[in-house]
């Protein structure tokens, strides 16, 4: 899959969400990355949270691209917070000033909108959240995959998953939703939970980026990543930066290795629902999907992240 020239037209599609915010900051500090559209979903808390957070994050970051509010809820079943990373309002309590207010409309009409309007190089779409909006925008006018130069998420797990045994939260929370985009026929690119086991922000990564300005959005970058609790799936060392990894993708690939894969959801009612089955080794003999991101530089992924935070104002 050749990559798209720079600077790349992006979509981000998020739920903030303490590592959302992080992948925001990274993204706005890339000069490669023209995001058009910040589209906001309800996910790791509810909707009202993840738009005011968005908002923030934008107005502190000083841009002025749309902030478009879109579902509170998955395509099928209920809502279901992560409060226990998060907090309640979804930055672990790391109050922000008031950011501009949202643009008025839905985000599946703000997507379709930009992706209609994008030049030959299409525009890329980035999904760390549930991708409910992204589905939505795609399913309802499938001309315009045409315009999407790609699909780069954070989501899924090739192994166990953080939310259910099986399932990773994203995945988890609209699974209909991730499998409309598996399946779209554009190229896809996974940032799993296994990635971003690599990407572990600890005390002492923490102080190295506080030690390069005094920045308001590295500061909050800061006081966020220390509001998070260290997870026990990484043995108590910290906590996973998972949605800077989508981002760091775009932004340093080199830091990557890759492996093609097919990739399809579990979308049966039992324990295993939302479950990724990533095929890494060809078994399923079905044609790769997807492209698996599976080993991260995480020395040069947080280098990158200084370097870019430090840019911001
Ligand atoms: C994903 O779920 C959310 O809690 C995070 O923001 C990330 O997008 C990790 O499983
Ligand atoms: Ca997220």
């Amino acid at each position: 899959m050749p990559r798209p020239p720079d600077p790349r037209p992006i979509i981000i599609d998020t739920d903030p969400g303490t590592d959302d915010a992080i992948a925001l900051f990274l993204a706005f500090g890339t000069p490669g990355l023209d995001v058009r559209l910040v589209s906001v979903t309800g996910g790791n808390v509810g909707l009202a949270h993840t738009l005011a957070n968005a908002r923030a994050l934008v107005g502190l970051a000083g841009r002025d691209m749309p902030v478009v509010a879109g579902a509170d809820r998955p395509l099928l079943g209920g809502f279901a917070a992560e409060t226990r990373v998060h907090g309640r309002d979804g930055l672990g309590g790391v109050r922000l000033p008031e950011g501009p207010p949202a643009t008025p409309g839905v985000a599946a009409d703000a997507i379709r909108a930009v992706l209609r309007a994008a030049g030959p190089q299409g525009v890329s779409l980035v999904g760390i959240g549930p991708a409910t909006n992204l589905a939505l925008a795609l399913a309802t006018e499938p001309a315009l995959l045409d315009h999407v130069a790609e699909i780069v998420l954070m989501a899924g797990a090739w192994a166990d998953g953080n939310v259910t045994p099986a399932a990773e939260f994203n995945a988890w929370s609209d699974p209909e939703a991730l499998q409309i985009l598996l399946s779209s026929g554009r190229p896809v690119t996974l940032a799993t939970l296994e990635v971003a086991a690599q990407a572990v922000c600890t005390p002492a990564r923490i102080a190295a980026l506080r030690a390069l300005g005094n920045g308001a959005c590295l500061g909050a970058a800061c006081a966020i990543m220390e509001s998070v609790p260290p997870a026990r799936r990484l043995g108590g060392a910290g906590h996973a930066e998972y949605d800077a990894c989508a981002l760091a993708w775009l932004a340093a690939p080199a830091l990557f290795t890759t492996r093609p894969v097919h990739a399809e959801m579990d979308l049966g009612p039992g324990p295993s629902r939302g479950r990724t089955v990533i095929d890494r080794w060809g078994r399923n003999g079905r044609a790769p999907n997807a492209r698996l991101l599976e080993t991260l530089d995480a020395d040069g992924f947080f280098a990158l992240l200084g370097e870019r935070l430090a840019t911001l104002p």
